[in-house]
């Protein structure tokens, strides 16, 4: 099944085979269909390659150089990210590594290292097997975080994705930009709950507040992205 919410599957297959496919970069489509071997439908949980080239095209338009991971799974938009960033050779001091990747579920991490490791990236990235809002208020607790982060990618636990952004937009430079995934839930942000199983009744009630959350929240400037399962951009601007 493919991850869009375009309501043409021909219309996401043009758009997969004629741009995406072609542009993909090999270790991202390893790490990909290893996922898809190991992982079966959850393999859904990751990002979807047109929505990887676009964030990684975004990353480097921003020049974008320390970023924040929350929710890596087996690390589609992890690698995206790594492979986007700027080689730095001040990254082999672990405390400088660009990537802080944040996820309770090393297992899933470990299926995709093997191609971070093949594609070279792994220097870039400090793994942390935790659950996110722990390491997040470390880091705010920590002088010298506050305000450092050029981008985050926020894909965890919808429930926490207003905690989240109170908690990260205190992490990001003023002009810096968090990335929230499944803004628009498969669709379902405008459709009836009855037809959906418990926990997406609850991960749907948390994306419409999270939703209107941000659409008042003077701090930042928003973009609704209807990519993938819908994207919203947060650009900080105070
Ligand atoms: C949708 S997946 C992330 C997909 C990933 N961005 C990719 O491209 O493969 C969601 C991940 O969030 C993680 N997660 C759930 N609750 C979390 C929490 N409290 N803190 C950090 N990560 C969490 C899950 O373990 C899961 O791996």
């Amino acid at each position: 099944m493919m991850k869009t919410i375009l309501k043409s599957e021909a219309l996401q297959k043009y758009i997969l085979n004629t741009s995406t496919y072609p542009r993909e970069h090999e270790q991202l489509k390893e790490l990909r269909e290893e996922t898809s071997r190991k992982y079966g439908a959850r393999a859904f949980m990751g990002v979807p390659p047109d929505e990887g080239l676009f964030l990684s095209m975004l990353l480097k338009i921003m020049n974008a150089k320390k970023t924040l991971e929350i929710g890596v799974f087996t690390g589609y938009s992890l690698l995206t990210t790594a492979l986007a960033l700027p080689d730095d050779a001040s990254n082999i001091v672990v405390d400088m590594k660009q990537i802080v990747a944040i996820d309770p579920d090393q297992g899933a991490f470990e299926v995709g290292l093997e191609f971070i490791k093949k594609a070279g990236v792994e220097n870039k990235i400090n793994f942390i097997k935790s659950d996110a809002v722990s390491v997040l208020n470390e880091m705010l607790n920590n002088e010298g975080s506050e305000a450092t982060f050029d981008f985050a990618f926020v894909d965890a636990d919808k429930p926490s994705y207003i905690g989240y952004h109170e908690q990260v937009i205190k992490l990001v430079k003023i002009g810096g930009v968090i990335a929230y995934d499944n803004t628009l839930y498969g669709g379902y942000v405008v459709s009836e709950e009855t037809e959906m199983h418990e926990r997406s009744v609850v991960n749907r009630k948390a994306i419409i507040q999270f939703n209107n959350h941000i659409a008042s929240d003077s701090r930042v400037e928003i973009s609704q992205i209807p990519i993938g399962d819908g994207v919203t951009l947060c650009r900080r601007i105070a």
